[in-house]
């Protein structure tokens, strides 16, 4: 048996002296969190664990789901938080899976099909790529929020025609134009699938998202909702029609071979959106807190930079770059992390900073502050 690691040693190796070999790493609490997707504290939050317990404790004990959805894996709970998510979301069912990433795959190797065709904003996550790959369909990445671009590929589209985005980009913090899609999806008849991820939580009515916030929700196909950034938990759904949700049961491999989510995880769900319901206050708090870094932070942007959302980015070009400033901002006390090519574009080298509801005023303009005199 063959047991050197020759080749992979090189390719380690190879990250190793460009600067961008990953590892894992402890989180640093006494920092200042700024680079979390807990926008809104949740997953710190003492009340939301209280709720989260008691409701838990109410439950006969089954600590594993045991199985698959269609086998031992379902229950009477878990089909009633995808009725209320559903009602939530606005859509006419919902599926819920163990991530985001496998809701995506679940959706995109599955619903389009050979002749079919996926237009993916360039900027898409990497399991919309991955899912968009186990496709039968063919699929093609369109320029980053460019309509034009878009259309031409429309033009050329085979099948049924499917675009993917996000409501929020999670490397880039801007918003997908998603009036416009809707309006280009209905033009073209194209299935419009927008990933909600960053937005759950953080904007519409109960935290519904960015297409409900915006009243588009009649025009969107099929929307992904992730519940492991400002949700503070963890999973995931795909929101659409039945038809869609009961095909997904007989086909979307990642639903069908892997075992359920526990009792307490469907709980959990369920309780992190009760008790947002219940916490207005959070998402005004960050909103308020993205709008004083905003105000505070002097270094050049490009205008597409200058987002509303949590996800805020100083583009510092290359990796050392990136890396020292986020070094510096650490040593004076803020989680800032750099990211690096190959996860952006060489070029495009940046801090990508989250802003919470929790962090207090200080923390957000001591921040600003500090890449001002780091980057002006
Ligand atoms: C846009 C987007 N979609 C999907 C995912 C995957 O979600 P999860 O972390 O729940 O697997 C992420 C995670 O970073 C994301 O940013």
């Amino acid at each position: 048996m063959d047991k050197k690691n020759l080749r992979i040693e090189q390719q380690l190796n190879k990250r190793t002296s460009l600067g961008n070999k990953r590892s894992l790493k402890l989180v640093d609490e006494k920092l200042v969190d700024f680079s979390s997707n807990d926008y809104l504290g949740l997953s710190r939050s003492e009340g939301l664990k209280i709720q989260i317990l008691s409701a838990y404790e109410k439950l006969s004990p089954k600590n594993g789901s045991t199985g698959s959805r269609l086998l031992t894996g379902n229950s009477v709970l878990a089909s009633q938080v995808e009725s209320e998510l559903a009602t939530l979301f606005g859509y006419g069912a919902c599926l819920v899976f163990n991530s985001g990433y496998s809701a995506n795959l679940g959706f995109f190797s599955c619903l389009p099909q050979r002749g079919d065709t996926i237009l993916y904003d360039e900027l898409s996550h990497a399991c919309i790529k991955d899912g968009s790959r186990l496709s039968l369909a063919k699929s093609m990445p369109f320029k980053h929020n460019d309509l034009e671009d878009l259309e031409r590929k429309l033009k050329l589209s085979e099948g049924e025609i499917y675009i993917a985005c996000e409501a929020v980009y999670s490397m880039d913090g801007d918003f997908a134009p998603l009036k416009a899609l809707c309006q280009l999806s209905e033009k073209y008849s194209a299935k419009l699938i927008v990933d909600e991820a960053h937005s759950t939580g953080v904007f519409g009515k109960s935290g519904a998202g960015f297409v409900a916030e915006l009243g588009l929700t009649e025009q969107v196909y099929a929307a992904i909702f992730t519940f492991g950034k400002a949700m503070g938990i963890h999973g995931a759904c795909v929101a659409s029609n039945q038809t869609v949700i009961d095909y997904m049961i007989n086909y979307s491999r990642p639903f069908i071979y892997t075992t359920a989510p526990s009792a307490f995880e469907f709980l959990s769900i369920q309780e992190a959106f009760r008790f947002l319901e219940s916490k207005p206050s959070l998402a005004i708090a960050l909103k308020e807190n993205i709008s004083l870094f905003n105000q505070s932070l002097k270094v050049q942007r490009p205008s597409r930079y200058l987002s509303t959302s949590a996800v805020q980015v100083v583009i510092t070009s290359g990796n050392q770059k990136a890396k020292s400033t986020s070094n510096e901002l650490q040593e004076s006390g803020f989680d800032v992390r750099p990211i690096l090519s190959p996860t952006v574009k060489e070029g495009e080298e940046r801090l990508r900073i989250c802003i919470h509801s929790f962090n207090s005023k200080n923390e957000v303009m001591g921040l600003a502050h500090g890449l001002n005199s780091l980057l002006c």
